[in-house]
């Protein structure tokens, strides 16, 4: 029987992941099919434990289950532990357990290094946000060793929180960390990434003009419409404007390697989502 995976949300209908990994499975020969399992709201973990008895293999988990996904993982990954969330489950036999990971910053990094050609060492970064987007992704900005992180957001006690949760991580890369409010942030970032949800209300870029280092990469954690206001804004500042588009193939490349042992190429995957996209 073939190998199978899916992608575990709610809603799911709108994601890309089944035809990112089937691009992956045609690349490396892998045979393996992947698809949507929608979720019940209140029914997750008896939704994916049905998907695993049924032969599944693993699964991504995107939005709202990243943190139960988190719960029902035996072992999980140190960059798991640090984002308090899972986004990829591997189902190993029973007395293994499941292995829980989180490959949205290894996406992230991957994308900004590799893609938009921007090595973070040294760096000065702003994230923006402190939901699960930010929380997902602030370890392994952290190991790609950037000078400093500065963790913006409108409730300053959840960045607070978060950056807490951080500390020892970042002392142990040099990385000097700190929380902010969104108007007290400084200026002369040369990379600024949104894990916001305020293009999704309509709001306007949250934070003040001014704050980014001339040619700096300012990079939205979405795509597609959502990301276009806070694309346009990067753009009025001068900036390298970039999508999620790429930490998303990223991200889904990671967790093939995860499942599979073996890394697929991205680039050919995101150039073919980017014709789609726009
Ligand atoms: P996710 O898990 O996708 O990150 P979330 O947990 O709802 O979603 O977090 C959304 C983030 O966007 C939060 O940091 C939120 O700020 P608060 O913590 O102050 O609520 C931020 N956000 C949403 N709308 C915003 C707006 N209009 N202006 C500024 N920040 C906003």
């Amino acid at each position: 029987m073939t190998d199978r995976y899916a992608v575990a949300g709610n809603p799911v209908e709108h994601s890309r992941s089944p035809q990112i990994h089937a691009m992956y499975a045609a690349q490396t020969g892998e045979p393996i099919v992947y698809e949507r399992l929608l979720c019940p709201l209140d029914a997750f973990e008896a939704t994916v434990r049905a998907f695993a008895a049924a032969g599944g293999k693993g699964c991504n988990i995107t939005v709202p289950f990243k943190f139960e996904a988190f719960e029902l993982a035996q072992h999980r990954s140190e960059r798991a532990e640090l984002a308090g969330a899972v986004n990829t489950l591997r189902f190993n036999n029973e007395e293994e357990g499941w292995f829980g990971d989180n490959t949205d910053g290894a996406g992230l990094v991957r994308d900004i290094e590799r893609n938009a050609g921007l090595p973070l060492h040294g760096r000065r970064v702003l994230l923006l946000g402190a939901g699960g987007a930010s929380a997902g992704v602030l370890g392994s900005l952290i190991a790609a060793r950037p000078a400093q992180i500065v963790l913006a957001n409108r409730t300053v006690e959840k960045a607070d929180a978060i950056v807490q949760r951080h500390v020892q991580w970042a002392a142990e890369h040099g990385v000097e960390l700190s929380a902010s409010a969104l108007h007290a942030t400084g200026h002369g970032f040369e990379v600024l990434v949104n894990g916001t949800a305020a293009s999704l209300a309509g709001a306007a870029v949250p934070i003040p003009d001014g704050v980014l280092a001339p040619g700096a990469l300012a990079l939205d954690m979405m795509y597609g419409p959502a990301a276009a206001p806070f694309l346009a804004w990067a753009r009025s500042q001068g900036a390298l404007a970039r999508d999620g588009l790429g930490m998303l193939v990223e991200q889904a490349a990671e967790a093939f390697e995860i499942w599979r042992g073996v890394a697929p190429d991205a680039t050919p995957v995101l150039t073919a989502l980017r014709a789609e996209v726009g």
